[in-house]
């Protein structure tokens, strides 16, 4: 496995493999992995020729007060983790190879940004989408893999290669939970011990909420409200956004007969947690 931190190094592998005709899987990834990011080298594994896996903590999609400092890093661990998963390189840029100067271009995103963690995360988006154009263009991928439990981002991206016509195909992986339901995150390290005993209920006020529309439920107003008591009262966390929207488009919706979104997001004291199920309303 080799690891490779310049920008020309990772291009020059990667032009020589699309000339040879191998499929790149490709994982991006903020490090600190978990089972979850293993999750997904598992299926790039065993669907193409080479894996490349990035690492890198994207300044540019964190806000003011965020957690970008605070954020996890073991940069030791994540290489033994890729290595076991057969991951063929590791791109792991610093800020200055990824940004040596200030973006004279910029992306915006004008739709599915501005509402669930883009509206509670202004600019995030945008910082995605920017980190991620510049490692498409860098790792040549076939194939990308992205996780559901960051569904927005999924949606995002799924704009982003339509729109700008990347010959890529997006791969959604299923949310990778603990045994007790709570969806494995890098940030679920920074809850303390109640929050942790606490913070299944997210999960379980999702299930609750998906239950309602399997029994009927059409108003979309009525499962939020709903889903919202019964978090609210299994958890001290302050809920950020309880949100219930068309899927993948991130519009709003009043009846329930299209496949839906419903996300949430708790702050706890140190970490602020999201997690979504996406319904199919028959
Ligand atoms: P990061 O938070 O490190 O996540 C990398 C990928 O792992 C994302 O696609 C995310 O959805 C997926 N993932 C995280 N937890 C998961 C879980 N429990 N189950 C399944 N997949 C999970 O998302 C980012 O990094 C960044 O925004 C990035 C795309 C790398 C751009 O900087």
């Amino acid at each position: 496995m080799d690891v490779l931190e310049s920008v020309l190094a990772v291009q020059e592998r990667t032009s020589k493999w699309v000339r040879e005709g191998k499929s790149i899987g490709f994982v991006p990834t903020m490090g600190y992995l978990h089972e979850g990011h293993e999750q997904l080298i598992k299926e790039a594994r065993e669907e193409n020729d080479k894996v490349i896996l990035s690492i890198f903590v994207n300044p540019l999609q964190f806000g003011e007060n965020e957690d970008l400092d605070k954020y996890p890093r073991d940069n030791e661990h994540d290489q033994h983790v890729a290595e076991s998963l057969g991951v063929d390189m590791v791109f792991l840029p610093t800020e200055n190879t990824m940004y040596p100067d200030p973006l004279s271009v910029k992306l915006t995103v004008a739709r599915r940004a501005d509402v669930l963690c883009g509206k509670s995360r202004p600019g995030h988006f945008e910082g995605v989408v920017t980190v991620l154009t510049k490692l498409f263009n860098i790792c040549q991928p076939t194939k990308v893999y992205f996780g559901m439990k960051d569904a927005q981002q999924v949606a995002v991206v799924d704009a982003l290669l339509t729109d700008f016509n990347f010959p890529i195909r997006l791969v959604k992986v299923p949310t990778v939970r603990e045994d007790d339901g709570l969806a494995k995150s890098s940030r679920n390290v920074n809850l303390t011990p109640t929050e942790r005993e606490e913070a299944p209920a997210i999960q379980e006020a999702l299930q609750y909420g998906q239950t309602l529309v399997k029994n009927g439920e059409r108003s979309a107003e009525k499962v939020k409200d709903a889903t919202r008591k019964f978090l609210d009262s299994r958890t001290h966390g302050k809920i950020d956004y309880i949100e219930l929207l068309s899927y993948p488009e991130l519009e709003p919706v009043t009846n329930i007969n299209q496949p839906v979104i419903l996300a949430v997001a708790v702050f706890y004291e140190k970490a602020r947690l999201i997690d979504n199920v996406v319904l199919k309303s028959d």
